[in-house]
């Protein structure tokens, strides 16, 4: 087949580097470290199949024009992307499909949300219902700051629109997962679960970003939770959708916690999660192009995906003042050395310039992953490559799967 990926970062590149093992691919618009990049926009180039990779377009309805033009694409209208696209949405389907979720109110006025917060307990969680590049999340015990998110978020300060509806949560605790589910509009299949480390600093330190890191497999993701959590949230979910008209054939992301009274979804993406892709979709063995085909085209009968029985971790390298003001234009020094160590895949996002000599362009410039019968062995050829790479300022954790390896 001749696959089209949409989009330019890590997430991208993974997918094009894993549906290359058995089609022909490009993407669009890529960027100077994915081969197979192209400027031509997606409506003019032929595939037989198109993956769109981020939510911005998703939201934006590419799928619907792909469709409406008689195209085979692996990505929701933007009807579904909604679930990304407003979370208060998200969080209605969520209960109409009575999954478990976080407690919730939102709120256009500040004296209700203000009023609300105050039944929240000590941890506080205020979010934009719009998109804000992963940034519009504020989880904290400082009463102030999530006063101030209030403040900034609803008077468009923060995000523009984008802030000015906002939900408050719950503050819950407990381990974190994220599950791919390949979904063909009524049934669907997991991915491997991956974990992913949001925080910026070592030891769950600092700022949220995009995701500094991820790990694939996670001990506490047995089979028999994947397994719950397909009957228990995905698939009443697409049945909430269809309900409301909606056939969604892409990822459906779950973002769980494993909390002390069981496991809530905390959140749905409309996408493949990145950095989890950087460490899902090199493990598969089975032909990724082939499920997402049977997705697209709305039957999954049959379609298992079948991944390797080892591990791969994925550390991000950001760029100096990621993710408030990332510095970009610097060069950077040791890809092809990184990219030689055994077992490992450099996965370019934020970069710019030639092939030979890419320089810095965004605040997650790349992700590197290891593979290895072990998650240790992962971890270990992950941060050998990782040493072998360097610019002015660059920053990555040093603590991906610690917690699980010990080391
Ligand atoms: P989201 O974009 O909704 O996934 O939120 C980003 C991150 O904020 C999540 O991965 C969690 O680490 C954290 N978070 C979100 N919602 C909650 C919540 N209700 N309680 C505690 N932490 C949360
Ligand atoms: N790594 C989190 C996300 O893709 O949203």
């Amino acid at each position: 087949m001749q696959v089209c990926v949409v989009g330019s970062g890590g997430r991208e590149h993974a997918l094009a580097h894993v549906l290359g093992r058995h089609h022909d691919v490009v993407v669009t618009p890529g960027n100077p470290g994915i081969p197979g990049s192209v400027a031509t926009p997606p409506e003019e180039v032929e595939a037989d199949l198109f993956v769109i990779g981020p939510e911005a377009p998703l939201v934006a309805g590419l799928a619907d024009r792909l469709r409406a033009a008689g195209r085979l694409v692996f990505g929701p209208g933007a009807d579904g992307a909604r679930l990304e696209g407003s979370k208060a949405w998200m969080k209605d389907v969520l209960v109409d499909a009575g999954v478990p979720t976080a407690a919730h109110g939102t709120f256009t006025d500040e004296v209700e949300a203000l009023a609300f917060l105050d039944t929240m307990g000590d941890l506080f969680v205020v979010k934009t219902d719009g998109l804000a590049a992963g940034k519009g999340v504020v989880v904290t015990t400082d009463r102030a700051e999530a006063v101030d998110a209030v403040r900034t978020y609803l008077s468009g300060e923060a995000f523009g629109d984008a802030g000015r509806t906002l939900v408050i949560e719950e503050g819950l605790t407990g381990p974190e997962l994220s599950v791919l589910a390949v979904c063909d509009g009524t049934d669907a299949v997991a991915l491997a679960p991956a974990q992913d480390f949001k925080r910026l600093g070592d030891g769950d330190a600092g700022p949220n970003t995009g995701g500094m890191g991820a790990y694939s497999p996670v001990p506490m993701a047995t089979d028999d939770a994947v397994d719950d959590l397909m009957d228990r949230a995905v698939r009443p979910t697409l049945a909430a959708l269809r309900a409301r008209g909606i056939d969604y054939r892409g990822v459906l992301y779950c973002g769980l916690m494993f909390t002390p009274t069981g496991p809530r979804v905390l959140e749905y993406n409309v996408r493949f999660g990145d950095p989890e892709t950087q460490v899902v979709l090199p493990r598969l063995t089975s032909d990724l192009g082939i499920l997402l085909a049977a997705a697209a085209g709305g039957d999954l009968a049959g379609t298992t995906p079948t991944c390797d029985d080892g591990a791969a971790l994925a550390v991000v390298c950001a760029s100096e003042g990621y993710p408030t003001a990332p510095r970009t234009g610097d060069p950077i020094d040791g890809l092809e050395e990184a990219s030689a160590v055994d077992g490992v895949t450099v996965f370019v996002a934020g970069v710019t310039g030639d092939r030979e000599r890419l320089v810095t362009a965004g605040g997650r410039v790349l992700a590197v992953t290891g593979q290895g019968p072990t998650v240790v062995e992962a971890q270990m050829r992950a941060y050998e490559a990782v040493s072998r790479l360097s610019w002015p300022g660059m920053q990555h954790r040093t603590d991906i799967a610690s917690s699980s390896t010990g080391r």
